[in-house]
């Protein structure tokens, strides 16, 4: 039995295709924090955390960064029950964040139009911040309608629509391990 079927109940017209194994993540995000802790160390470091998606992502991070730091959590609107972009962007929970002088990192779970992310930063620049850099697990090659700087990136990947670790539909399937692709067709 495979981790998309011992974590969650596929209906019959959805399609698991795994694209990144538990094995694959947990690897690069060894290498991730290896950097981060290289560049930051010193520094007073706040890791910022995009809700709800970058949670599984953010957790596995952070036990493997040996050097202090804070984290904050921030939410942006999100795609709901559907595969495709809105392109609305609403950011809550900057407001009561005390970023004066802290070097963040935004934690993502993935950067697809880039959308969700080019409103954030640019909030988090204008709150007196150190510096600014993004870490995301994934980046969708080929969906990018604004340029992104991806400082700390886990994986590139197509431009499917993909679920696990910490990624969902309609809110399902963000307890798999690894990444799947989801795709849509009759029952098995
Ligand atoms: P962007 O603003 O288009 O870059 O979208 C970023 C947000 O959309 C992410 O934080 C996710 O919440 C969501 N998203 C984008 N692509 C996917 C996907 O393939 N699966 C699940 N959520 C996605």
């Amino acid at each position: 039995m495979n981790d998309a079927s011992i974590h969650s109940e596929p209906r019959p017209t959805e399609h698991l295709e795994e694209l990144l194994s538990a094995a694959q993540i947990a690897d690069r995000i060894k290498q991730i924090a290896r950097a981060i802790e290289a560049e930051y160390r010193g520094k007073k470091l706040t890791l910022v955390v995009v809700l709800k998606g970058a949670t599984v992502f953010a957790i596995d991070l952070m036990r493997e960064i040996g050097i202090p730091f804070v984290i904050e959590f921030v939410s942006a609107s999100s795609y709901g029950a559907s595969t495709t972009s809105s392109g609305t962007v609403r950011v809550h929970g900057l407001q009561r964040l005390d970023l004066r002088d802290r070097h963040v990192i935004l934690i993502e779970d993935i950067v697809d139009s880039g959308l969700t992310i080019q409103a954030i930063i640019t909030r988090l620049r204008r709150r007196g911040t150190a510096s600014v850099a993004l870490c995301a697990l994934l980046h969708k090659i080929g969906a990018q309608r604004v340029p992104t700087e991806i400082a700390y990136k886990g994986f590139e990947i197509p431009d499917r629509f993909v679920v696990g670790c910490g990624l969902d539909y309609a809110e399902r399937y963000r307890n798999l391990r690894g990444v799947y692709t989801l795709t849509f067709g009759p029952a098995d």
